[in-house]
């Protein structure tokens, strides 16, 4: 059994210690907003944070997040978050939607961290993140609206 915060709740899966945290999430806590995209760490899809580090939780064995805080994008309730979701709902970013809980993920944990990033930062951070729609100049427009106002200013 591994015991960690979920979404400020403690939580405790039975899954297997080795079995990636993705699966454990939907599979085991039914939070399906975390997607699966390629299963090797390489599309963002399956971002969550790790005490505030955005992580690909496809490749995180469950046992890694014994005794600490895991947020998905159901418990984003930051300032920063609140923020992108704004900005990400006024920009109209999705198009499928398949990989935007990653895209939004990620983008917290640089505006975390970095509150208001150059064009260039903005597209360091968000480079492992694949969208299949080509959403990317939404989603940079709405990184750069959420860190210029709203709820971060
Ligand atoms: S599903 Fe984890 S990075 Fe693609
Ligand atoms: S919105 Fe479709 S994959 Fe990104």
């Amino acid at each position: 059994m591994v015991n960690f915060m979920l979404n400020g709740e403690l939580v405790s899966a039975e899954s297997d210690t080795d079995t990636p945290l993705l699966w454990v999430l939907r599979e085991e806590l039914k939070l399906r907003g975390t997607k699966f995209g390629c299963g090797i760490a390489q599309c963002g899809a399956c971002t969550v944070q790790i005490d505030g580090n955005p992580m690909r939780s496809c490749v995180t064995p469950v046992s890694a997040v014994e005794g600490r805080s895991v947020t998905t994008i159901e418990g984003l309730a930051t300032p920063v978050g609140e923020a992108l979701k704004t900005a990400w709902t006024e920009a109209q970013v999705p198009q499928c939607g398949y990989c935007q809980s990653g895209q939004i993920m990620q983008a917290a944990g640089l505006l975390e961290r970095n509150p208001s990033p150059s064009d260039e930062e903005i597209v360091q951070a968000m480079n492992g993140n694949l969208c299949r729609c080509m959403a990317y100049p939404r989603i940079k427009k709405a990184i750069k609206t959420a860190a210029n106002g709203g709820a971060m200013s």
